[in-house]
């Protein structure tokens, strides 16, 4: 029985291909094996014909990311976890393929990543290997095991959230059951979606309090260890994947955010929805000056030979500041990893498009890192 609609048994990796995913030599990767002692199945194991290359394991390399992290060669980040949402009011811009690589990315790297899936056709979710709406005769029907059923969403623990600040005693419940961990406990976590992801607009109308702030307090609260089964501290990096919708929902993830991404497509017109999102923001920090995301443009579905990137990138000149100098290529290869319910960084570590992801991540790593320092130089100066 399998925990999700991948086909995570077939998904094996050489030594080179295991040594692209952690971003190390496969040099290291060998001093590696040696070092934690990991034991890595050959492929002669089962077919004694072959030659006895190791093989791993998608639960192997997170498990190798984890040593990585525990032996300290993680570069270590602050001690809160970095908010980012991933969020422009267009659909098809690569919202849902952005949250979901660079969540698999940054835990390749070994930083602990939680996604959300805060939009209700649940494509992240997809992604990670869930169909949002499968009950438990359909699971067995496909040979799944009960983890393969998603069980509550954001809506879950922010409507309990907000029913315990609402002033009636209530008492929030254990949430761990809402997490999924598509790859192991060792690779990154899920908060899902379904259909009942919807109710969380509703239950923000009735609300206490500042109601574009609701996200940001529930993790404060967390932090405090006052949201039981939600260990947000354990977190290098929460992930929103936000609707394409004006809502609540993208409003509060904003709110919560320390980068905003947003995923611009070069073969469209999209720098509209752009300046609302830069209007949106502005917005926030005005009205709750504690909120001050930094805003990251990622050009999509990027090609040299179409003329309309080129009359983008000139418009785009205009956020200079904010756009990664890396941008991700137009690929065939995106819209195959929701049926193979697998991210493509884990279905093909070496393909092109996948360099790409893996230096927008270097790139938002060394962001990350900037504003870290320049947060303690001035601490220092205050002191
Ligand atoms: N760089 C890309 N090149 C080609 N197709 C892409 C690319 N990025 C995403 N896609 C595909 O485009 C569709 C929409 O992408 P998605 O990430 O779901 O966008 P959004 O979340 O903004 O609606 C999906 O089928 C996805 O696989
Ligand atoms: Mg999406």
């Amino acid at each position: 029985m399998r925990s999700t609609f991948a086909m995570l048994d077939d998904v094996v990796y050489r030594l080179k291909a295991a040594a692209a995913l952690l971003h190390i030599s496969e040099n290291t990767l060998r001093n590696h094996l040696r070092d934690s002692g990991m034991e890595i199945q050959r492929a002669n194991k089962k077919n004694p014909a072959s030659p006895a290359v190791r093989l791993f394991t998608i639960a192997d390399v997170f498990a190798l990311a984890r040593w990585r992290r525990d032996q300290e060669l993680v570069k270590p980040l602050s001690s809160e976890p970095i908010v980012i949402a991933v969020d422009l009011i267009k659909g098809g811009v690569g919202k849902s393929t952005t949250a979901g690589e660079l969540g698999i990315q940054l835990s390749l790297l070994g930083y602990r990543v939680l996604m959300i899936d805060l939009d209700v056709q649940s494509n992240l979710t997809q992604l990670m290997g869930y169909e949002s709406d499968l009950t438990i005769d359909e699971a067995v029907q496909n040979d799944l095991d009960e983890d393969a059923i998603v069980t509550g969403t954001f809506a879950t623990i922010c409507g309990q959230y907000m029913e315990s600040k609402s002033g009636r005693g209530t008492r929030m419940a254990d949430v761990s059951a809402v997490i999924k961990y598509p790859f192991s406990k060792n690779g990154p976590a899920l908060i899902p979606s379904d259909t009942f992801l919807g109710d969380l607009e509703q239950a923000f109308t009735y609300a206490k309090g500042n109601r574009e702030l609701v996200f940001r307090n529930l993790f404060k609260d967390a932090a405090a260890g006052n949201v039981p089964g939600l260990a947000i501290s354990d977190y290098d990096f929460v992930i929103f994947d936000c609707p394409p919708s004006i809502s609540f929902s993208s409003t509060n993830a904003i709110a919560a955010a320390d980068l905003v991404i947003a995923p611009i497509r070069m073969d469209s017109f999209a720098v509209k929805g752009l300046s609302r999102l830069v209007s949106e923001i502005n917005g926030l920090s005005e009205r709750s000056p504690e909120v001050r995301p930094q805003l990251l443009i990622l050009p999509t579905h990027y090609s040299t030979n179409i003329t309309r990137v080129s009359r983008m990138q000139q418009q785009l000149q205009a956020y200079k500041t904010n756009l990664s100098p890396t941008v991700i290529s137009t690929s065939e290869l995106f819209p195959k990893t929701q049926e193979n319910y697998l991210p493509l960084t884990l279905q093909m570590p070496t393909a092109a498009p996948v360099s790409e992801y893996r230096l927008f991540t270097e790139f938002l790593l060394s962001v990350v890192t900037r504003n870290q320092k320049k947060t303690r130089t001035t601490k220092a100066e205050a002191a």
